[in-house]
């Protein structure tokens, strides 16, 4: 199946399946998951689907229930009907598990799946969500397989999707996946990264390779260099003790900015298939050139965030946030120079930056043109008050905005009306927004449904959780050996003063979105 045709060209219906949702009493499950499935059962995408959640906690059918429909209340697309619900709710069941590692309860989910499916007359076509914290990862799945609920060779095949954080350094993401392969074929295995479910990110590959004019221009030729920024106005919230153990390089940069990164770096695939797309993606991913620690001061700055003001809010110090240690060396913000090693994007370098705290939630990736070759015109007929500086030495800008206002823009120099030959830079706009019409679809129904149909295009393969994590896990080694810690910003300030110097070195400068 083709991911990348729109449901306006060609609507897509999977066959009739059972979801079980490990973590069922989670938040993921109340926020994202069951609102995600909701969406799509109201516009018609959702197959028949029985759902069946599984943890520890002890309730009954009807609780769970309960819990869920507060759940779609609170944070579903399409408004709340109880017609609609009384419908969806039907097959909505819940097992209560002893733990994730205890055979009987999943003997007990066997005889439920079985129940259901013959209640339902449909096929054991049987998708498994992993939505608990990482260490029930591989336990479950060995489960699963004891169980006998996900063989290898079935057709439809067992599918399970799991969860992030994919391992927190290169040897516990090879532990994991070598955990998971022991139960599971690499085909059953979907390792979500919510970002690929993005609209916005799914266009970069449609606005590189469905049009003829850019890929042409798309090489160290005429990039001067990339700039992908994810940036969040939130701290931790509540996930302080679970941030604090973490950091953004992790967070952020390792699945959700390497994943933008790959998408706009990779080569075009021979096809739209899963492993033509995820092989181009892992070979961006390979050809990273690894941060050493002699050069690490050079290319990497970590930050971490005091009291500032954001939005108009005054907001604590990371230090003070609940769950943190009060002397915490965490990043919450990190900027990298990085190179992609091969033929196409040779000497360009890519700069990364993520953090929170920051004075605009904004993800994006701006391609930055070297400037013309002759300036016919010449730098001082740029009108100073309508261009800032770092336009007038690169005027042409395309910015793919991922979230919010997602859209595209093209920077241009303009002749400004008048008798003389002033420049100035000018923008050419698509909003999504404006130019559809209709409101995207959530991530989490893009990846819901793409995993009914066994579609693993948007999900990441072994080899390249492990390529990103090959290359991030040394920063993390060099950062514990070198001593020192994050240099601090401002809460509502665009990170350290070193995040500016990483560029302002080669006479760049980072966008102001
Ligand atoms: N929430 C988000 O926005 C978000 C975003 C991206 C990724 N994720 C990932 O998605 C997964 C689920 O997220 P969540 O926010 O729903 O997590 P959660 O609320 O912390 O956990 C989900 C469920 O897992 C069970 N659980 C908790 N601690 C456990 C442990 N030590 N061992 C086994 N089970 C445990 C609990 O159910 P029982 O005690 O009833 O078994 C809990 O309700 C996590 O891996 C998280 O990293 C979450």
């Amino acid at each position: 199946m083709n991911p990348f045709v729109s449901d306006h060209a060609g609507d897509r219906m999977p066959a009739p399946s059972t979801i079980t949702i490990f973590g069922a009493s989670g938040d993921l499950t109340r926020r994202k998951l069951i609102p995600a499935l909701w969406d799509l059962s109201r516009s018609g995408h959702l197959p028949r689907v029985a759902i069946i959640g599984c943890a520890r906690s002890q309730k009954s059918d009807e609780t769970f229930r309960d819990e869920l429909r507060d759940g779609i209340r609170a944070h579903a697309r399409h408004s709340f009907d109880e017609e609609s619900w009384s419908t969806f709710s039907r097959h909505i069941y819940y097992v209560s598990l002893e733990s994730y590692d205890h055979p009987p309860s999943y003997e007990r989910l066997a005889t439920k799946l079985s129940e259901v499916e013959q209640q339902l007359a449909m096929e054991p076509n049987r998708l498994f969500y992993l939505s608990t914290p990482p260490r029930a990862f591989a336990p479950a799945a060995r489960q699963l397989r004891d169980a006998g609920l996900v063989p290898k060779d079935s057709n439809p095949y067992a599918r399970v999707i799991v969860e992030k954080p994919f391992g927190i350094d290169l040897s516990s993401a090879q532990v994991l996946n070598h955990d998971l392969l022991e139960v599971l074929a690499e085909k059953q295995i979907y390792r979500i990264d919510h970002y690929l479910g993005k609209e916005t990110v799914q266009n970069l590959l449609v606005f590189r390779f469905a049009n003829g004019i850019f890929e042409p221009l798309w090489n160290n030729n005429y990039v001067d260099h990339v700039q992908i920024t994810g940036a969040e106005t939130l701290g931790v919230e509540s996930r302080g003790g679970y941030f604090d153990h973490s950091g953004i390089l992790r967070d952020m940069v390792q699945n959700h900015l390497f994943q933008i990164l790959a998408l706009c770096a990779m080569e075009p695939p021979v096809n739209f298939s899963a492993d033509a797309v995820r092989g181009e993606k892992t070979k961006v991913l390979q050809a990273l050139r690894p941060i050493t620690k002699e050069d690490i001061s050079s290319r990497v700055v970590r930050g971490q965030y005091i009291s500032g003001s954001v939005l108009g809010r005054n907001v604590p110090a990371y230090r003070h946030e609940g769950g943190v240690d009060p002397n915490s060396l965490t990043e919450t913000f990190v900027a990298l120079k990085l190179f992609v090693d091969n033929w196409r994007w040779a000497g360009v370098p890519f700069y990364l930056r993520s953090g929170k705290r920051m004075p605009k939630k904004v993800t994006e990736v701006a391609i930055h043109f070297k400037a013309a070759p002759h300036r016919l015109f010449g730098s001082d007929t740029f009108e100073e008050s309508a261009v800032p500086e770092a336009s007038r030495t690169t005027p042409n800008v395309l910015t793919i905005r991922i979230q919010p206002d997602e859209g595209i823009s093209l920077q241009l120099g303009s002749k400004v009306p008048g008798q003389t030959m002033a420049i100035a830079s000018v923008s050419m706009e698509f909003r999504y927004a404006s130019s559809f019409g209709v409101a995207a679809p959530e991530a989490y129904e893009r990846l819901l449904l793409d995993a009914l149909s066994c579609d693993s295009t948007l999900f990441t393969r072994g080899d390249e959780v492990e390529a990103s994590w090959k290359f991030i896990t040394p920063i993390h080694e060099a950062w514990s050996t070198m001593g020192g810690g994050p240099a601090f910003y401002s809460s509502g300030t665009w990170g350290p003063r070193e995040s500016d110097e990483l560029l302002e070195s080669s006479g760049r400068r980072w966008r102001r979105p």
